[in-house]
């Protein structure tokens, strides 16, 4: 369906820009060999477009900056803190807001004060930050995704919520009382960023207060998840995306939110809690860890971006505009002939790389493999979310158990590329889908025993070839 452009504008305009790299073929060759075919280990200045994340990625407003300027850097109590407070405290509602560095930190704080060893976590997803801190712990990260999420093509609205079934059937089963906490990720990041309904927010909630079980956010695209309730669920038709967020947080007991992403900033993240003597314990655990709890690892400039970054993101039309590019960016690939997890959310395009190579196996790493292409031919970074990443391996790092989707997330900086940058996407990728058979896979050659996907070292099992069609600057 054409959209509308008078419908999809970004309501800004570019005043401060970057020059971007651009490499030869045989100069992005030599420095992918010299990564160990490893994305992660490219250095930034080897990449022409960027999208291994949407987090601390994106553009900062002419106001965020004028607010940095301002920014008070005192110990303890600054007026940039207070300023954060407001808008954080009147975003969400809750009484007690603590500032941290990043998401993580939010996770390990709350997760430490909250959960004892033997627990179980229950997520519609984790993130796999979210999954280790829940491990380190000593407790269960136990995710229930609704059935229909297994399903990557079906356009259903809401692929992002909880099985409500399965959560009622492990509340009221016999492991039920080892449920220490639910925590909804909206959007959710792990399964093709599908959108959470405020529906299944709710009975969530209802279940969590039957069975005195705490319940969380982990919000950290929370106007994105926001923008897509109102436009897909006809209850939240008429609220403005900053109501329906408000509501969504105030259907839980508590958040953590990384700010990298919906805070249009480089940094930051807060808890927002409740309870009082939860927000004590979890206070005397950032004073030690983080810092004070009007700062929180962060410096008084980066507050005041945050501040503003909370109030810019919630807008519609900004929302709209980058829901739209998304949606765009979408249409183009799939019409290229490369399939992507549907319906398309806003952070992310999810390319369905075992369907697009067939002719590699689990082991060979398909989608691991489109994106070392992705790069070869365009310079192109992003995340492989297939075996590589989720695959369980023996010792001779041979994969045993595959993971159910082979999967590439090209994740979308906000406010950083414009449609020309994604179209250009779109052409490398329609030229690896005229011809995929081109696409070599690749073998481990070294791995790590934790968080292997960071620091992995792979190689080719044949040389790749170029494309048929070449694009991009000095092929
Ligand atoms: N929760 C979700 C849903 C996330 O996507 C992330 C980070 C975190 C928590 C952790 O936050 O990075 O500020 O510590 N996601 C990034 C990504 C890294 O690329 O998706 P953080």
């Amino acid at each position: 369906m054409p959209v509308d452009p008078r419908r999809t504008l970004p309501p800004y305009r570019i005043k401060v820009v970057e020059p971007i790299p651009i490499l030869g073929a045989e100069e992005r060759r030599l420095a992918l060999e010299q990564a160990g075919y490893n994305p992660f280990n490219l250095r930034a200045d080897q990449i022409t477009i960027d999208l291994l994340s949407d987090s601390g990625t994106g553009a900062t407003s002419a106001q965020q900056e004028a607010a940095a300027a301002l920014g008070d850097e005192s110990y303890a109590g600054a007026r940039s803190w207070f300023r954060f407070l407001d808008e954080v405290g009147d975003l969400t509602g809750y009484p007690h807001i603590l500032p941290v560095h990043q998401g993580r930190a939010g996770e390990r704080i709350l997760f430490t004060s909250l959960l004892k060893p033997g627990q179980i976590c229950v997520s519609n997803t984790h993130f796999d930050t979210t999954h280790a801190n829940v491990k380190l712990v000593g407790a269960e990260p136990r995710d229930l995704p609704c059935p229909e999420a297994a399903d990557l093509d079906s356009s259903e609205p809401f692929k992002g919520n909880i099985d409500l079934a399965a959560l009622e059937s492990l509340l009221t089963g016999p492991d039920g009382h080892r449920v220490g906490l639910v925590l909804m990720t909206i959007t959710n990041n792990g399964l093709g960023a599908q959108p959470v309904s405020m529906a299944n927010l709710e009975a969530v909630g209802e279940l969590c207060r039957r069975h005195r079980v705490p319940y969380f956010l982990d919000a950290a695209r929370f106007a994105e998840n926001a923008w897509l309730v109102g436009q897909r669920e006809a209850a939240y038709r008429d609220w403005t995306p900053r109501q329906i967020a408000n509501r969504a947080f105030q259907l839980a007991d508590g958040c953590v939110v990384s700010l990298k992403k919906d805070g249009l900033s480089a940094i930051g993240g807060f808890i927002g809690l409740r309870d009082g003597d939860l927000h004590a314990r979890c206070e005397a655990n950032l004073i030690a860890t983080e810092g004070f709890s009007t700062y929180g690892g962060l410096a008084g400039h980066d507050l005041e971006r945050l501040a503003q970054g909370v109030r810019e993101v919630v807008d519609p039309a900004y929302l709209g505009a980058r829901a739209a590019s998304t949606a765009r960016f979408a249409q183009l690939v799939n019409e290229a002939g490369v399939e992507t997890v549907q319906p398309a959310g806003i952070h992310a395009l999810y390319l369905n790389a075992g369907r697009l190579l067939p002719h590699l196996s689990a082991d060979q790493f398909p989608g691991h493999s489109l994106g070392c292409q992705l790069y070869l031919d365009g310079g192109i970074r992003c995340a492989e979310l297939g075996s590589l990443y989720l695959g369980g391996l023996d010792d001779q790092h041979r994969l045993v158990t595959p993971a159910p989707f082979e999967l590439v997330r090209l994740a979308i900086p906000r406010r950083v590329y414009t449609d020309t940058h994604l179209e250009y996407v779109a052409a490398v990728l329609a030229d690896i889908a005229k011809d995929p058979e081109r696409v070599s896979g690749y073998r481990i050659v070294s791995s790590p025993p934790l968080l292997r996907h960071f620091k992995v070292r792979l190689e080719p099992l044949a040389a790749a070839t170029g494309p048929t069609t070449r694009v991009g600057p000095k092929p």
